[in-house]
């Protein structure tokens, strides 16, 4: 039952344009869908057309007019096909779905009082029969019916051309999309909405109207929005020189969504918690979250739509080049430094992590059961690794060059990613055959890093040697091209130009040194002194670094490199080096380290949001990640041990932090405010967890927040200083001045379950009957399930099992009714094999009780069988 990238073929027919009409009711959706078929010459004249089609209940079949009798094509539960057709058709097909008991959330849904869809990857086939797959792309007109009492906003893609009150008291309006598009980016909408509006005068002088659509509560919340698809319409305007193309850019918000958003075109539909926020419900993580996705979706426009993707093996192409550049957004709007971080980070826990099970694949997969499991953290941030590589290859002005080549010589086509990495090579002359391994070879690969300082002849010799672990049906991988940004440091902590041997391994514009094969010697000439090596600066390439670098090597980093990224990286490094001695039962603070941390809190040029992460301990996923054999009560104990120790050493100086970062300004999301907020609340959490002042002044802070960011950092710096019944009093406060705001209260169930403070099984099990709790919402069940296993891992991975029983009962009650939650539960659990046979075993057991579960979905199936192997 699995899908081979080596069996794509093109479809024997096209369908030129599509009409289709939506009769909502209560009780049924009535859709008809009229199709201009005409074969496609590149294939063999077959006369044959497979539609897909699920759940769909089929009312009659006309070909050019004429209805068809039950003998005249063949339908089963997947598919209508039809035989003996000439060269052109009208085809017109009449079914009746059921939005209203669609717990999938795939396809035409019910979420609240309104209809929305969710068609990408295969959901339009639960529309109506149709060519379900990307390269079929067709020009879509689409009229949608409903009460026009309860439903006067009736949107879909494209500009609107016509609003009629039918005689029965039904309104019509009709939509028309002139730019041809696969299935999957195809919306409807039907509400009670209410609407947020602007204009943007685009690049060449058009004006665009812009709406975002919310249930009626939510107006004040769409203003954050609105600025930042404002700002990415510009930004992508003068980065690449796209501009938008029709006559409106619409938004709309729902509660019920399985994933973040969806750039249908000129229709994105958005989680609602991924663009609703006002200042006295959303964290300033919030906010920074809901300009990185409007960018992302609007991206999407050329990224995507324009340009779109052959087949899902494909996915990356739209996915990883689309998180590319919506990065380079975020990093423009705010420290471009801080963002390059959060992005390590993310790599470094989750996305090595997954590189390294059962589900490892690469970013141009070869095979897949269910593609809804391919939406990952591999396709998504490895692609944009991937993408970023190339820029640092090429350098920012050949890479511009390759992206404006791609756009205009793909421009309404459905492309492979090779037809990307070929518009680089072309627009720069370079060949990057040894480069695109990177697209086949899945795993993370591991350099190795030995140096040899010659004071005689001011040399330094760089060996490097690289290896890709085997992944699920991959072994004897070979060596990538890897760029690898360096920098020399002198004693002075300035950089040392550098000259290197050979000459063709540096580009001096980017320092970058070009590993290429297995095992390399680098000779860098001229070096006057001993250097600390930065070594794989700003993240430069997405592997893991073997390095033996000493303690005052790491720490001298730390102050001096030119690099914020690698200064992060230095002070993680040391983090995890004490972490590690935590374990081995030998930890000791030194206090040379001690000073230069406090240096760093005092040092006012930095910039805050720095200086938070500089402080922040490595979570304990990332320690995770660095430990051969997962032990997770030893990697808390120990992490809890060195985070205690740092405390007590830097408890008046994270006073003095908080007290000279409070401000009376006027809360704003804007990113000088932020990165202040970040430090005073770090500083804050470490305060409170020491003294009984720094508790009070959490419970100050509570009481007098006039925002979400700080009300909740107060709420956190409650539950983490261990002062359970104090920590119980606020968490009730919280829930009676937020209960109606149902994102609020998704924030309130996610930081208990998370909370290595709270969340024991026993008390998750009590959120779970919680009035707040829906198993229909998968932003509660992230917010409660996906936050405990995801982060209260001390008690997910308690020693008799419970919390592995726990998440297998959540992803068993979900298999049926939701698919793709279930699968995406089941993540922490197919880490089995690396964890320490104490837990593995439970974990695994807990797999083989879901294996043996009657009606698993493909979803689930396919995450729970390939864990097993
Ligand atoms: N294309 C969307 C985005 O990344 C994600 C939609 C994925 N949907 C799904 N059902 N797998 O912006
Ligand atoms: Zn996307």
């Amino acid at each position: 039952n699995a899908i081979y990238l080596k069996d794509y073929q093109q479809p024997d027919y096209w369908i030129e344009h599509t009409e289709l009409t939506f009769e909502l009711s209560d009780d049924h959706t009535l859709v008809t869908a009229r199709l201009d078929i005409v074969r496609n010459s590149q294939r063999p004249a077959s006369g044959c057309l497979t539609l897909q089609g699920q759940e769909l209940e089929l009312l009659s079949v006309a070909l050019d007019g004429n209805e068809l009798s039950v003998g005249e094509y063949q339908q089963d539960d997947e598919s209508l096909t039809l035989q003996g057709l000439a060269e052109r058709h009208q085809l017109t097909i009449r079914n009746r779905i059921y939005p209203q008991h669609n717990t999938a959330l795939e396809g035409l849904y019910q979420s609240g009082n309104m209809y929305c869809t969710q068609c990408e990857a295969e959901g339009f086939r639960r529309i109506t029969y149709y060519l379900d797959r990307p390269d079929v792309m067709s020009v879509f007109t689409t009229h949608v019916i409903a009460d026009g009492e309860r439903y006067p906003v009736l949107l879909s893609n494209g500009n609107p051309v016509a609003e009629q009150q039918l005689p029965d008291g039904r309104k019509k309006s009709s939509w028309h999309d002139p730019h041809k598009k696969p299935a999957y980016l195809f919306a409807l909408v039907a509400g009670d909405l209410q609407v947020k509006q602007d204009t943007f005068t685009t690049m060449s002088g058009r004006q665009v109207t812009l709406k975002i659509f919310v249930e009626p509560q939510n107006i004040d919340k769409t203003d954050y929005a609105l600025d930042a698809l404002k700002r990415s319409m510009k930004w992508d305007e003068q980065s690449y020189g796209r501009e938008y193309d029709l006559d409106i850019f619409m938004i709309v918000a729902v509660d019920d969504f399985n994933m973040g958003a969806m750039e249908n075109k000129g229709l994105n539909i958005f989680n609602s918690s991924c663009v609703l926020a006002n200042p006295a419900t959303a964290t300033d993580a919030a906010y920074q979250r809901i300009e990185a996705i409007v960018a992302h979706e609007y991206f999407h426009n050329w990224s995507g739509n324009r340009v779109t993707c052959r087949d899902w093996f494909q996915l990356s192409l739209k996915e990883g080049f689309t998180v590319f550049r919506d990065a380079s957004f975020s990093a423009d709007m705010n420290s471009a430094t801080v963002k390059r971080i959060e992005d390590a980070r993310l790599m470094r826990t989750v996305q090595f992590a997954e590189d390294a099970g059962p589900m490892a694949h690469p970013v141009q997969p070869d095979s897949f059961i269910e593609i809804s499991n391919f939406y990952t953290v591999t396709i998504y941030e490895k692609g944009s690794e991937v993408v970023g590589m190339q820029r640092k290859i090429l350098g920012a002005e050949g890479f511009r060059n390759g992206a404006d080549l791609y756009f205009d010589r793909h421009d309404g086509q459905a492309v492979t990613i090779y037809d990307f990495t070929k518009a680089m090579e072309d627009a720069n002359g370079v060949d990057l055959t040894l480069f695109k391994r990177w697209y086949k070879q899945a795993g993370t690969p591991q350099i190795q890093v030995s140096s040899d300082y010659d004071q005689a002849r001011q040399q330094l010799q760089l060996t490097l040697t690289q290896r890709c672990p085997d992944t699920p049906g991959q072994s004897d991988k070979l060596p990538m091209w890897i760029p690898v940004q360096l920098g020399l440091l002198d004693s002075q902590g300035q950089d040392m130009a550098i000259q290197v041997e050979p000459a063709s391994a540096w580009t001096a514009a980017s320092q970058v040194l070009h590993l290429t094969e297995a095992e390399q010697t680098f000779v860098f000439h001229g070096v006057t002194e001993r250097p600390v090596i930065s070594f794989l600066r700003d993240f430069s390439a997405p592997v893991k670094v073997e390095f033996e670098q000493s303690r005052d090597e790491l720490l001298f980093l730390l102050q001096h490199d030119s690099d914020g990224f690698n200064r992060w990286d230095a002070g993680q490094r040391l983090m995890l080096g004490w972490i590690n001695d935590a374990m081995a039962g030998q930890f000791a603070l030194d206090e040379a380290a001690v000073s230069v941390f406090r240096a760093l809190l005092r040092d006012a040029s930095l910039d805050p949001a720095m200086v938070t992460y500089l402080l922040s301990l490595p979570s304990e996923a990332y320690i995770a990640e660095f430990s051969a054999d997962i032990d997770p009560q030893a990697i808390h104990q120990a992490r809890q041990q060195v985070r205690e120790a740092l405390a007590a050493a830097l408890t008046s100086e994270m006073a003095a932090t908080y007290q000279r970062l409070q401000s009376d300004q006027p809360y704003a999301p804007q990113p000088q405010q932020m990165s202040a907020r970040a430090l005073k609340n770090l500083a804050l959490g470490y305060w409170a967890s020491q003294s009984a002042e720094g508790l009070q002044q959490a419970q100050q802070q509570f009481a007098a927040a006039d925002n979400m960011t700080d009300q909740m950092a107060a709420l956190q710096a409650l539950i983490h200083s261990g002062e359970r019944s104090l920590a119980q009093h606020y968490l009730d406060r919280f829930y009676q001045q937020w209960h109606n705001d149902v994102l609020v209260v998704n924030q309130w169930l996610s930081v208990q379950a998370g909370s290595a403070e709270l969340a024991s099984v026993e008390f998750v099990e009590s959120l779970l009957q919680h009035e707040a709790f829906d198993w229909r919402n998968p932003n509660k069940v992230r917010a409660v399930i996906g936050a405990f296993a995801g982060q209260a891992l001390c008690h997910f991975h308690a020693t008799d099992g419970q919390g592995y029983r726990l998440l297998a009962d959540a992803v068993i009650r979900l298999n049926g009714s939701n698919p793709q939650i279930a699968a995406r539960l089941l993540g922490p659990l197919t880490k089995w094999k690396r964890l320490v046979p104490q837990y593995g075993g439970l974990m695994k057991a807990e797999l083989q009780r879901i294996m043996a579960q009657p009606d698993l979905s493909k979803d689930v199936y396919e995450v729970v069988s390939k864990s097993l192997v």
